[in-house]
């Protein structure tokens, strides 16, 4: 071979050892970044994903949401309150007259009313008895008091206090 072509050849194949050695750099370098990039999503499966959240969606959209976002808060608050009759009152005035008044306003069904005379033989029984009685519900001579007056969503706590104002309350 002549000194020449052997020069030739040293050459190339540095060249061509330099052209492997960007390759693989340029492979190792897009593997790399195709992990650390997001994936691209299918835009069919985002229109799917954006219709499903519309509803939620639409009511935190600004300005335009704004009368669902209060209705949708007016709703949960209402839902909320409906767990606890009353709105969780335990001012015994106003369940007496919205519930307990059905009965024990007139004396329907044989129901004592703010009457004194009516509780002479109740009261002795003492005032944990007549809670008692007003919570698990009560049928004595007169009638049948059902328990929690038929609401079995007041709390016992709502029961006492409407028990301890009704006592309060005999004329
Ligand atoms: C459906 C009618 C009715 C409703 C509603 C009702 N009661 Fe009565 N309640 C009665 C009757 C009838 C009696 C008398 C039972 C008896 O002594 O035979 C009575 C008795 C009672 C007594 C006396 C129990 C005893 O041991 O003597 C208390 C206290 C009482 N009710 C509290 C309440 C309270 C508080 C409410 C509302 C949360 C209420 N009631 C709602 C019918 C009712």
């Amino acid at each position: 071979m002549r000194n020449y072509d052997l020069v030739f050849l040293k050459k190339f194949s540095m060249v061509i050892g330099f052209l492997s050695v960007v390759t693989i750099a340029l492979i190792l370098a897009a593997l790399y970044l195709n992990g650390v990039l997001p994936a691209e999503r299918d835009p069919a499966m985002n229109r799917i994903t954006e219709q499903r959240i519309a509803p939620q969606g639409a009511v935190y959209a600004g300005q335009t949401g704004a009368a669902q976002q209060a209705a949708a808060a007016a709703a949960a608050a209402a839902a909320a309150a409906s767990q606890v009759a009353y709105g969780g009152t335990t001012d015994g005035s106003v369940i007496f007259g919205q519930l307990c008044a059905g009965c024990h306003g007139s004396g329907a069904g044989g129901a004592p009313t703010l009457d004194r005379a009516h509780w002479a033989a109740r009261l002795p029984k003492g005032t944990d008895t007549l809670h008692k009685h007003a919570i698990e519900g009560f049928t004595g001579t007169a009638g049948v008091m059902p328990a929690k007056g038929g609401n079995p969503a007041l709390t016992d706590e709502q029961v006492i206090a409407t028990v301890d104002w009704m006592l309060a309350n005999l004329k």
